[in-house]
């Protein structure tokens, strides 16, 4: 395919000062401001068309400005957008019970607040209070949010230079196959890990045994599917311990393992369930959930998390629209077959670049991991981070998570109304930019040999 796209860098002339009065916060930033963003395309201010393949920040599931979203929108307006934290309006309850027609049982009780991290942080406090103890337990790669209790617990990245965590928070190996943490097995995962992680763990604790926290998929280490079998043996390890089980569905429910939870595909259902990202389809929604006996005993102990904007109509509106979009387009089938055409497209890429030594996944969400070699797995965050940026600027964002010591992949995810010709425009796109990358990469290494 040929370029017709202007370089993001060279068309930013004039908005070259728009981050002037700004904190930078982390992460890749986009060189040019974003006008407007639709289905599964963003616009920028030069007017190029950027095909969406992060779902914004893994949350528009649904496309971005879906007129559903649109619409409950705007009811909200001529309901009600806030209210005082006590007062609970009509949304708030209709959602409630829409989500617990559709939870595994017999978790059927939610609260709710705006982010990941808020429900994350809920989650914890909550299992702290229920149990009376503090230790928490996560899983090697994880994130669960950027507050005190849910920053704890997230060991993919970030935890420098702020002084100590929260006491009494542990992390056990994940189960990566491709990259074993504790280099036991390659290609398949035993459970070894899991089965160190708590002998580790049980060496430590001081007996004070609250939670055990973890992704159904873990996303940002590096999207890793765990083994079949491995969230039982967890709910096992957690109950041996008289601890509970937080699932934390910020990615995974509402179909973007084609499913409306992970807990649901995998018959473990946790004693409490987190989820965000997704149920507010592109605005800030979140909810704790949990059973009828441990709000029973939180009550009863005092929890409180009384935030300005826990249980506002307009974002429960908002999530009540995000669902029946999610039934009425059929979306969970849609995940499944796009993702299936999807992980055959990425199949089909591998077969042709050596640079590709995995493609895994569920759904619509799959990872791609880099290696400069496949047989030693040496990750290759050169190539991913030149074919980042090619591809954007041939109209393709893709979010490449890069750990220095779990290597490179990229994590791709969009929208479940996402089509096959958007598919194929993808991968033409990243096809192309890998192609050359490649090609720049050895012409440099020839050049510098010849030196
Ligand atoms: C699995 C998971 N949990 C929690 C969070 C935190 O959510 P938020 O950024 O909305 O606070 C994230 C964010 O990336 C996430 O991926």
């Amino acid at each position: 395919m040929s370029d017709h796209a202007t370089s993001p860098a060279a068309s930013s002339a004039g908005t070259a000062d728009f981050r002037d009065h700004l904190i930078r916060y982390g992460g890749d930033a986009y060189p040019e401001i974003v006008e407007t963003a639709s289905g599964c395309y963003v616009q920028d201010a030069s007017g190029r068309r950027i095909l969406d393949f992060t779902s914004g920040q893994m949350c528009a599931t649904v496309g971005h400005n879906h007129p559903n979203i649109v619409a409950a929108i705007r009811k909200s307006c001529d309901t009600a957008l806030h209210l005082f934290s006590g007062m609970i309006p009509r949304s708030v309850v209709e959602l409630a019970g829409a989500l617990a027609k559709i939870l595994p049982p017999p978790l059927r009780k939610s609260l709710f607040l705006n982010t990941g991290s808020e429900s994350n942080e809920a989650a914890i406090k909550m299992a702290k209070l229920a149990t009376g103890s503090f230790e928490v337990v996560g899983l090697g790669g994880s994130w669960h949010g950027v507050t005190g209790n849910a920053g704890g617990a997230s060991f993919a990245s970030d935890r420098k230079g702020y002084g100590p965590g929260i006491p009494g928070t542990f992390a056990i190996p994940e189960p990566n196959a491709y990259r074993c943490p504790i280099k036991h097995c390659r290609d398949t995962c035993d459970r070894t890990c899991m089965k160190v992680g708590f002998e580790l763990y049980d060496m430590q604790s001081t007996g004070a045994r609250a939670a055990v926290i973890a992704e159904p998929v873990i996303s940002a280490g590096g999207v890793i599917v765990p083994p079949e079998g491995y969230f039982d043996a967890l709910a096992a390890e957690a109950k041996k311990r008289n601890m509970l089980l937080i699932f934390d569905e910020a990615q995974t429910a509402f179909g973007r393992l084609g499913h409306w939870f992970a807990a649901s595909y995998l018959g473990v259902t946790p004693d409490i369930m987190t989820v965000s990202k997704t149920l507010g389809g592109g605005i800030p929604l979140a909810a704790v959930i949990t059973n009828d006996e441990i709000e029973a005993k939180c009550h009863a102990r005092g929890f409180a998390f009384y935030t300005s904007h826990v249980s506002d109509p307009l974002p429960a509106t908002v999530g009540l629209a995000v669902l029946d979009t999610i039934e009425r387009e059929h979306l969970l089938e849609r995940s499944r077959e796009m993702g299936g055409y999807l992980a055959a497209r990425l199949e089909e890429l591998k077969s042709r670049h050596e640079e590709i030594g995995d493609v895994r996944g569920m759904g619509l969400l799959r990872g791609v991991e880099l290696v400069k070699d496949r047989e030693t797995r040496e990750p290759n965050h050169q190539l991913g981070a030149l074919t980042t940026e090619r591809c954007l600027q041939l109209g393709l964002s893709m979010n490449i998570r890069r750990r220095p010591e779990r290597g490179s992949v990229w994590r791709i995810a969009p929208p479940l109304t996402v089509k096959r010709e958007d598919v194929d425009l993808a991968m033409t796109i990243f096809d192309q930019a890998l192609t050359e990358m490649k090609a720049l990469l050895a012409k440099r290494s020839s050049s510098a040999a010849a030196r």
